[in-house]
């Protein structure tokens, strides 16, 4: 049966210290409420997101990556809290999950199972040894009695180490028949819509937890947990890579954007930053290299590399301090220390030690384009925009600011003068 979804964002997200709204904070290159949205969306058709603090800059965001979503506003001014969060949400189906906007970890096999439970409130439960930050569920004869905020526990509550983990499948009727009934007595003033499981219990209503692990529920408040979270989300990108095929060298030192895909083998060396959607088929990605937003196929990069956005790398070797940005290589070797930006570079070229793309005149970016079987001398600077064409060989140490025919040699370069003995005049030394 189908149930509707409402994922709150509202809050203001103040143990975060921070001017970035807390659900816009990413986890692995994405924003939290990003990943929630993702799997919400595949367990239904009516995802309703709760919105007000900087609700302009989140709604932008949302707009642009997803479409069939539902926005309310809450009267946040009138009634702070979850539970006024949820005061004006109109669901479609009979059944409402709402999730909390800070818990980038659930995925939509964990959702499925609160529809599978048949109760009045489905209330997910993690029983956790640290429980600071949390609600706590505190239980009477076996069953589910009310939840207790932290800042509204006793000593003797504090010490309950099951907790809420900010999810619930409630009946719409008993939505709309509690939420009106909330108050704000309480330490922080506001209304929470973790009341309604102690009204609801008085009145005979059935509450049954589902106990869930907080690997899928984390909530994240501070920045703290936001570490903590992402580092349970890579140990999830990376496993899922691994069993694609992926050989990664020390794994815990690796990061993997979300976004990024691997095809075909690949082998990553320790140290390595992939952020952003790239594309890797077949390739070594050697220690400490960092890849942007490109795609690269059967080759080698690295060690210590920086491929920025934009990049396509096609069967070439990219070696040691090589910055690659918004650049076409095909079958080209670049081994040391070079800056290729805005360049397209083809078959069968090496590029020296040193090689410069002079891509910037400090208003405009111009591009370098270099042919086939073309051999660039070390410490070579490319003045864009020029034309280097197949065949061609650069001397070492050349400004080339000139296209460069098919088949020619280009060299520019000062004359070198020997003085002899002038060593030992210099240091007085005969
Ligand atoms: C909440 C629960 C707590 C639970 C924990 C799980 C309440 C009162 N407490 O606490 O029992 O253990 O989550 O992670 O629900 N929000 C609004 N409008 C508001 C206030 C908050 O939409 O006026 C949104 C926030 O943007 C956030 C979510 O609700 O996404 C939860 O708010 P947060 O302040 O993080 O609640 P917790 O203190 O974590
Ligand atoms: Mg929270």
């Amino acid at each position: 049966m189908s149930f509707s979804v409402v994922v709150l964002a509202a809050g203001e997200g103040s143990r975060m210290k921070s001017s970035t709204p807390k659900v816009l904070h990413q986890i692995s290159g994405k924003p939290m409420i990003w990943h929630i949205l993702k799997e919400a969306l595949k367990v239904s058709d009516d995802v309703t997101v709760v919105l007000y603090h900087q609700a302009e800059r989140i709604l932008e965001f949302l707009k642009s990556e997803f479409e069939n979503l539902n926005f309310i506003f809450q009267d946040h001014q009138n009634y702070p809290g979850t539970g006024g969060a949820v005061r004006d949400i109109a669901p479609k189906y009979e059944k409402v999950l709402i999730l909390n906007g800070d818990m980038p970890l659930v995925r939509a096999e964990e959702l499925k199972k609160f529809n599978e439970i048949e109760a009045d409130i489905v209330l997910a439960v993690i029983e956790i040894d640290d429980p600071n930050g949390y609600g706590r569920v505190i239980l009477k004869e076996g069953e589910v009695e009310r939840i207790v905020e932290e800042k509204d526990a006793s000593a003797e509550e504090l010490k309950v180490k099951l907790v809420n983990g900010g999810v619930y499948l409630f009946k719409k009727e008993v939505l709309e028949k509690f939420v009106p009934l909330l108050s704000n007595q309480n330490a922080q003033k506001e209304y929470y819509l973790t009341d309604i499981i102690a009204l609801a219990k008085q009145e005979g209503l059935t509450i049954k937890p589902l106990l869930v692990k907080e690997e899928d529920f984390k909530g994240v408040n501070s920045k703290s947990d936001l570490a903590k979270a992402e580092e349970i989300m890579q140990t999830r990108i990376k496993e899922r890579w691994m069993k694609e095929g992926v050989i990664m060298r020390l794994p815990s030192t690796i990061y993997i954007d979300i976004q990024t895909q691997f095809f075909g083998e690949c082998e990553i060396e320790s140290g390595c930053v992939f952020k952003g959607k790239n594309r890797i088929t077949s390739s070594l990605i050697r220690s400490q290299s960092v890849i942007e937003e490109s795609e690269i196929q059967n080759s080698s990069i690295g060690p210590l590399a920086h491929i920025r956005p934009n990049s396509k790398i096609f069967n070439s070797h990219i070696g040691n301090f090589v910055e690659v940005k918004k650049s076409s290589l095909r079958g080209v070797k670049a081994g040391h220390l070079s800056y290729l930006g805005d360049s397209e570079i083809d078959e069968g070229t090496n590029i020296g030690a040193g090689t410069i793309t002079c891509n910037y005149d400090g208003k405009r970016k111009y591009k370098t384009i270099i042919g086939k079987d073309v051999f660039i001398g070390s410490d070579t600077k490319l003045v864009a925009p020029v034309k280097i064409e197949d065949e061609v060989i650069i001397g070492a140490g050349s400004v080339v600011n000139k296209d460069v025919p098919k088949g020619s040699l280009a060299i520019s370069r000062p004359v070198l003068k020997t003085i002899s003995n002038f060593y030992y005049k210099f240091f007085g030394k005969e």
